[in-house]
């Protein structure tokens, strides 16, 4: 018989999961990684393959972490190894919990840099510097900021503060109540940005870019790229799903509320999609901006669009509160294991997570400037960071969770988490079986064979 209630706190209703859940996707994956990788890869293919990774691969690997989290009900270290003892296998499946440890730290190191470019930008905004700024201006402020490290670990730091103080009180208290009023806040404020740029900037062009499939410019890079920011823009593969569904309800339906929250965090990438390429085009600009693009594009629009100053600092606002619902939820799995297994209290566990992910991202920050020089496997530390942890531990974490949920657990434990209908679990449990682990197996395997052609393994 599954446990029914976790030690750290359960979530008030299903409503608090989604949306918490729904917190945990959108963030700066949906509105900044988005378009740069969009436009890295070359549009519509690579946003091709991202949708068809999110409905194929993501929506049953989602499934199936709420499940395990919610049989487990513990950190993803010790849920895993308990469900592997329940099903008399050996315990090492646990490694995939201390490698979601691993991906947490990775991403929420660089992940608070770019929130602390979010705040900064508030400020930028409210204080009116994009006002009538060209869009060389605009990239120009941007360089000049991201090239100082002292303002950089400034707002780094202040982030990092904002996301041990939830953390430290745990999070149902709280992450509930803001979720429910910003996440709409941004929807809404997104579709006016859309609305903006589809009558004043390029808009046929841009949807030609992002629906147009030419995959002539995607290539295996590509492909990995678009898998793993499915992983990266889902939550996936690292245990913040699971812990999340470690709060939840045995009476709740999983496939139900995963189909939701997978549909909104898709929704926002495309909307800042549509509302960012657009005005790319307009201004003269190439797609290949990198990862400064929301920077150097939005700003554009809010320093010539009506009340633009209020629009822009709203905008950054609801940013940054999507990117912290977002880190909340990256430092969780790893603050639940401190306080299961080493006996912390919260507050002890949240501030010494935190400082350690803090420290990792002064690796991220500096490598934007005076260590911009320093680069392993050709990448600086940020690019490299993420490019691990998104193309590869992420999609790693997910294919060991597909074949655990589908092959280990019992088929009699997955039908009792899942109360869907007979058809819907049949789709599922061939998608986790088969189709996502060959599928990811495929991808990092040839991604693999590229890295040696290429003579750098
Ligand atoms: N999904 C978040 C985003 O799109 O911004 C980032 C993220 C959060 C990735 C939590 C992974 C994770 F476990």
């Amino acid at each position: 018989m599954a446990v029914t209630t976790s030690i750290h706190g359960m979530w008030s209703s299903r409503l608090a999961f989604i949306l918490a859940a729904t917190g945990s996707a959108v963030g700066l994956g949906n509105v900044w990684r988005f378009p740069y990788t969009t436009g890295e890869y070359g549009g519509g293919a690579f946003v091709l393959v991202y949708l068809l990774c999110v409905a194929g691969i993501g929506i049953p690997i989602m499934m199936a972490e709420v499940m395990l989290g919610r049989r487990g009900r513990q950190s993803p270290i010790n849920t895993m190894r308990m469900l592997a003892k329940a099903e008399g296998r050996h315990p090492a499946w646990q490694l995939l919990g201390w490698m979601g440890i691993v991906a947490g730290f990775l991403i929420l190191s660089f992940y608070s840099v770019v929130a602390g470019w979010t705040l900064a930008y508030v400020f930028r905004a409210a204080g009116g510097a994009f006002t009538g700024a060209s869009a060389e201006s605009i990239a120009a402020q941007f360089g000049t900021f991201i090239g100082d490290p002292e303002r950089l670990l400034a707002w780094h730091t202040i982030f990092m503060v904002m996301c041990v103080l939830v953390v430290a009180r745990g999070v149902a208290s709280g992450l509930e109540r803001s979720v429910r009023v910003l996440m709409p806040a941004l929807f809404v404020l997104l579709f006016i940005l859309v609305a903006y740029s589809a009558t004043n900037g390029y808009f046929a062009q841009a949807l030609e870019y992002m629906f147009r499939p030419d995959f002539s410019k995607l290539g295996t890079a590509g492909v990995l790229s678009a898998m793993g920011q499915a992983f990266f823009s889902l939550s996936l593969g690292m245990g913040a799903i699971m812990i999340y569904g470690s709060y939840l309800s045995s009476q709740a339906s999983i496939g139900r509320n995963v189909v939701i929250i997978a549909g909104m965090d898709t929704l926002v990438a495309i909307l800042a999609g549509l509302a960012i390429f657009p005005i790319v085009f307009a201004s003269g600009l190439t797609p290949q901006l990198g990862s400064g693009m929301v920077f150097k594009v939005l700003p554009i629009a809010f320093g010539q669009m009506a009340f633009g100053q209020v629009f822009g600092t709203l905008f950054f606002v609801l940013l940054v509160f999507a990117a912290w619902t977002s880190a909340i939820s990256l430092l969780e799995p790893v603050v639940a294991w401190l306080v299961e297994n080493r006996g912390f209290s919260r507050v002890r566990a949240s501030v010494l997570a935190g400082i350690a992910a803090w420290l990792l991202g002064i690796l991220s920050l500096l490598s934007l400037n005076v260590w911009s020089g320093v680069t392993v496997f050709g990448l600086g530390f940020m690019d490299l960071f993420e490019f691990v942890a998104a193309n590869v531990l992420l999609p790693l974490g997910g294919l060991l969770i597909a074949v655990f949920a589908g092959w280990v657990l019992s088929r009699a434990a997955s039908t009792d988490e899942l109360d869907t209908g007979r058809k819907a679990y049949a789709i599922w449990r061939f998608l986790v079986r088969y189709l996502a682990p060959v599928a990811v197996a495929v991808v990092l395997a040839s991604a693999v064979g590229l890295l040696k052609a290429l003579g750098l393994e």
